[in-house]
């Protein structure tokens, strides 16, 4: 990331290792942990343009059975960059580990912060149906108009979208892929067609599926070759059939 200038990209959305012992990373001290995100958070605003978004999607850190909200310890280091947040959204899923000692877990957030006041915000790129969509006014000047806006509502802050499991149609080997629909929703609300979308930790290449679906350009960063392989694989599969 620090070989990219300054200011030249409209997105960083990403989902960063949480340091729970995957396969792909090594448990470190929690503050070592904050302070190496810390960076990649700094390189993020530092390298999106004025009109620009910042997005990590963050689950918990666990240690001991102690729950760590990610979102929580990370906050202030978004905040000392400069960053303006904007949304805290919920990601809500039906699926899990169950607990024995403490609820299970059935949520992650999504922190998303400008880099100024004058930012994209597509939102009816992202609008969802309206629960009543040809309900109209019933009295008042706007009698019979439709009381609702006819593209759909604000979907809001919570999102209830199903998580990559072993049956999902978008699974592949990696471990912890987020869904293309989650960051799909990121990168049309942030940015517009021809844009350029970067995810710090690529994995299996989802944010890039997503940005080429979308017809935004892609740039991502990847430490096991493994990922990136299936990452060129469904970029690939993107051009002679539908998201494998
Ligand atoms: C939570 S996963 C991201 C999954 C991704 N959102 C997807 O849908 O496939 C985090 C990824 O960061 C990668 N990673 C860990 N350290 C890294 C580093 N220093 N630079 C780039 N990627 C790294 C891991 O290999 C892992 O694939």
């Amino acid at each position: 990331m620090q070989r990219i200038p300054d200011g030249c990209v409209d997105l960083v959305v990403t989902s960063p290792p949480y340091n729970i012992g995957k396969e792909y990373e090594q448990r470190r001290e929690v503050d070592y942990y904050i302070s190496w995100i810390s960076e990649v958070i700094k390189e993020s605003a530092r390298i999106v343009k004025p009109s620009g978004s910042v997005v990590f999607q963050l689950g918990n850190y666990v240690a001991n059975g102690r729950v760590y909200p990610l979102d929580c310890l990370l906050f202030a280091s978004f905040i000392n960059q400069g960053l303006i947040p904007r949304n805290r959204i919920v990601w809500a899923f039906n699926h899990g580990l169950h607990c024995s000692k403490r609820l299970s877990g059935r949520h992650e957030t999504l922190l998303w912060f400008t880099k100024t006041e004058e930012y994209k915000f597509n939102l009816d790129a992202i609008r969802v149906p309206q629960k009543y969509p040809g309900k109209r006014h019933y009295k008042g000047p706007r009698k019979g108009e439709l009381s609702g806006n006819p593209l759909g509502k604000n979907p809001g802050d919570v999102w209830e979208i199903g998580n990559v499991k072993n049956n999902h149609p978008e699974k592949t080997k990696h471990p912890c892929q987020f869904p293309v629909e989650l960051v799909s929703r990121v990168i049309l609300v942030n940015t517009d067609s021809g844009d350029t979308v970067v995810d710090p930790f690529m994995g299996s290449g989802t944010t890039a599926v997503a940005a080429t679906l979308g017809s935004r350009n892609f740039i991502g960063f990847e430490t096991d070759a493994g990922y990136v392989e299936i990452a060129n694989k469904r970029l690939a599969d993107l051009t002679t059939k539908e998201v494998a």
